[in-house]
């Protein structure tokens, strides 16, 4: 009978001890989630679109390109959009940095980016476009030169930057005689130099190899993040959507239309696009996104 009441006790202790902790682990994520959807609800949008649409009129006829896209962007968040070539994305970017204007719906854009809209949105494409005829220094400096701010504070931050992100020591050098991955960063900077709060990013690092690839889109992550940046980056590649976004947005084929959002929530610590790979939910993310992008039904 002892021995009984023993084993008895012997197994409540333990189970009291697993259920509390069950119950810390719930009551310590309910919190966690709780204040996360507070911070994320109470984030000021930097952007607001809203039923976005836009026709290309050529001689050949019309071409709808987007379609009532809708969404807003958070001040700090890195938004990636993916989406069929030739859907729209670059179009849509075009239509943010206002190159080009609605055809309906509109683009509503904080106050503190209409008061400076010139410098306010760096737009780095695709292909680096830098000046051969110039040195890393100079064209550097290109847009603080067209802007007429080439101000001797607007210098230091430029020089600044060449000297974190190891440039300095190639101020002199042409942009032939950089590698792919410092040249992309060469670019990054001369976007960076008018300080912009919104970022957008037409796949900048398609030109690379996919190892330069991998570094350069981790040091390119820590320099907006640092810098406190707001970016919007378009890609083919899901993986590097998700390894560098808050929220991947799936857009449908032309005419461009969103087809779903993911939002990004990942466990890694002080997580780098590198990093966040590693992640037990990012093959989950990257199936869910490969789906929405194939047209491959849902099992789930
Ligand atoms: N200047 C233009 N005049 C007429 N049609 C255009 C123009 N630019 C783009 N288009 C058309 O608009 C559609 C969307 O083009 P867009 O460049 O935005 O696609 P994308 O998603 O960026 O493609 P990709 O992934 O290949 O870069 C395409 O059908 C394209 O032919
Ligand atoms: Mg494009």
């Amino acid at each position: 009978m002892s021995v009984k009441l023993n084993s008895c006790y012997s197994l409540k202790g333990p189970m009291i001890v697993l259920a509390l902790l069950f119950i810390h682990v719930l009551w310590s994520h309910l919190i966690y989630y709780t204040i996360l959807i507070y911070a994320v609800m109470n984030m000021p949008n930097l952007l607001n679109i809203q039923q976005l649409s836009y026709v290309y009129h050529t001689m050949q006829g019309e071409t709808l390109a987007i379609k009532d896209i809708s969404f807003t962007v958070s001040k700090g968040q890195f938004i990636s959009i993916v989406g069929p070539s030739g859907c729209g994305k670059s179009t849509l970017l075009s239509l943010i940095s206002g190159l080009l204007a609605p055809s309906a719906g509109q683009i509503v854009i904080d106050q503190s980016i209409l008061e400076n809209l010139k410098y306010a949105i760096g737009y780095m494409l695709q292909k680096d476009h830098l000046f051969e005829w110039r040195s890393v220094y100079e064209n550097v400096l290109l847009g603080l030169e067209i802007a007429h701010v080439k101000t001797p504070e607007n210098i230091a931050y430029v020089e600044e930057l060449l000297e974190k992100y190891e440039l300095k020591d190639f101020k002199k050098y042409r942009p032939s005689q950089l590698s792919g991955g410092m040249r992309q960063r060469v670019a990054l900077i001369r976007t960076l130099a008018l300080k912009p709060d919104l970022l957008l990013l037409d796949e900048p690092f398609s030109a690379l190899d996919y190892q330069t690839r991998l570094n350069v889109a981790d040091d390119m992550y820590n320099i907006i993040k640092k810098e406190g940046k707001t970016a919007l980056l378009v890609t083919h590649d899901i993986a590097e959507a998700i390894s560098m976004a808050d929220e991947v947005i799936v857009l449908s084929k032309r005419p461009a239309n969103i087809k779903a959002s993911f939002s990004i929530t990942l466990e890694t610590e002080d997580r780098t696009p590198l990093k966040s790979r590693a992640d037990h939910s990012f093959s989950s993310y990257f199936n869910q996104i490969w789906r929405e992008l194939n047209d491959v039904p849902s099992t789930t």
